[in-house]
């Protein structure tokens, strides 16, 4: 079984999954996912309004050994049954990269174990392989990975050919998600709670500024935080005591948000038919973004795949599938990765997927 560690960004996670076959073999992912934890660090960064790079890493460390020592009390074994350990390498928080890594290298080095580190953004598109057989991704398929730290749209030909379609080149749509909510002082992270606010009201009472129209390769997300602190100081008064004024403003933000993502993922639809569209990452939790995500696979006749909420979210699971995946492509498995985890090996805070498996 393979140990897989997850410490990108404020959650830390572990997982513990059965390697001996590939997990697409499986029916279901509690046939292959032995145990899984993830422990967010959301209340140690409220106060601050972000997350706190060297308080996250601390949190880390701290949370490692205590996170590891019961995923291996949930699933029964002990650390003499792994045969290999994963690690997210990036991108990320560099502090926080290295101390999952160099936890996760110190339990290989010291048992003679082959390390593989795995690129974060493959393993969120690998997350709809978490679902259950008749539910997975078909391939070819178009991903849609949209979180905090990341907006970018992939076609996935074949297993782990990943082709870049489009990226942002600002924000991250939930950190635009999260920047307009502090606008309208919304509680962090405020994602959520600016999708909670929109239900209530009309889109169409306000126009917000829709970043890169016309760039099919690109989003951009930075004008509408800057309209929305506009937009906001020019109501005044109203918006504060007017709550329809503010989830008008609220229902806007999200419309113009979704409808970007939306608009340049059917855009590539029509360019490069696919099977599936995966929508993955922490803003799929977006009801709005689910729905017309809906909407655009009928129209398409693609099949949507929307993982279960704890997958989208950062988790050790996904980190697992994507080791797995390439311990099964590789020729010779898992004898085919180094026993001797001394050799160098990068914690990078940027690691685009074209550069893959780039030293
Ligand atoms: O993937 P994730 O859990 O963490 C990383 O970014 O790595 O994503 C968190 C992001 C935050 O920006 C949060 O505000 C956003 O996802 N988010 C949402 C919703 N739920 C989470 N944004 C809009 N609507 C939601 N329902
Ligand atoms: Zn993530």
């Amino acid at each position: 079984m393979l140990l897989a560690i997850e410490t990108s960004c404020d959650e830390t996670a572990a997982a513990l999954i059965d390697i001996s076959r590939p997990t697409d073999a499986y029916d279901r992912c509690e046939d292959f996912l032995l145990a899984h934890l993830v422990r967010s660090q959301v209340e140690l960064h409220q106060p601050y309004g972000g997350v706190v790079p060297e308080l996250a890493a601390r949190e880390h460390l701290a949370a490692l050994p205590v996170l590891v020592g019961q995923l291996l009390r949930d699933a029964g074994v002990a650390l003499n049954d792994v045969s290999a350990v994963a690690a997210t390498s990036g991108p990320g928080l560099k502090g926080c990269l290295l101390v999952g890594m160099a936890y996760a290298r110190g339990i290989a080095f010291s048992r003679r174990l082959p390390f593989l580190p795995v690129n974060h953004l493959e393993g969120h598109l690998c997350s709809g392989d978490l679902a259950v057989r008749d539910e997975r991704p078909e391939l070819p398929m178009l991903a849609l990975l949209v979180s905090g730290g990341h907006t970018e749209l992939h076609r996935v030909a074949a297993p782990r050919s990943y082709e870049l379609i489009s990226r942002t080149l600002d924000d991250a749509v939930g950190e635009a998600f999260d920047k307009c909510a502090t606008v309208l002082r919304l509680p962090y992270p405020g994602g959520p709670a600016l999708s909670k606010l929109a239900e209530s009201g009309t889109a169409g009472c306000y126009e917000l500024p829709r970043g890169v129209d016309d760039d099919d390769a690109s989003f951009s997300f930075s004008g509408v935080k800057t309209a929305v602190f506009r937009l906001h100081a020019s109501l005044g008064e109203r918006v504060t005591a007017d709550p329809q004024c503010r989830a008008d403003l609220a229902a806007a933000i999200e419309e113009t948000l979704v409808d970007s993502l939306i608009t340049k993922t059917e855009r590539a639809i029509e360019r490069h038919p696919v099977r599936t569209l995966l929508v993955c990452g922490g803003v799929a939790a977006n009801r709005r973004l689910r729905q017309r995500a809906q909407e655009a696979a009928v129209r398409w006749g693609v099949r949507l795949v929307v993982p279960e909420l704890r997958w989208c979210s950062d988790n050790a699971a996904m980190i697992g599938v994507a080791a797995s995946r390439r311990i099964h492509l590789a020729p010779g498995g898992l004898a085919s990765f180094p026993h001797d985890s001394s050799a160098v090996c990068p914690a990078r805070a940027r690691w685009p997927l074209e550069q893959l498996d780039a030293a």
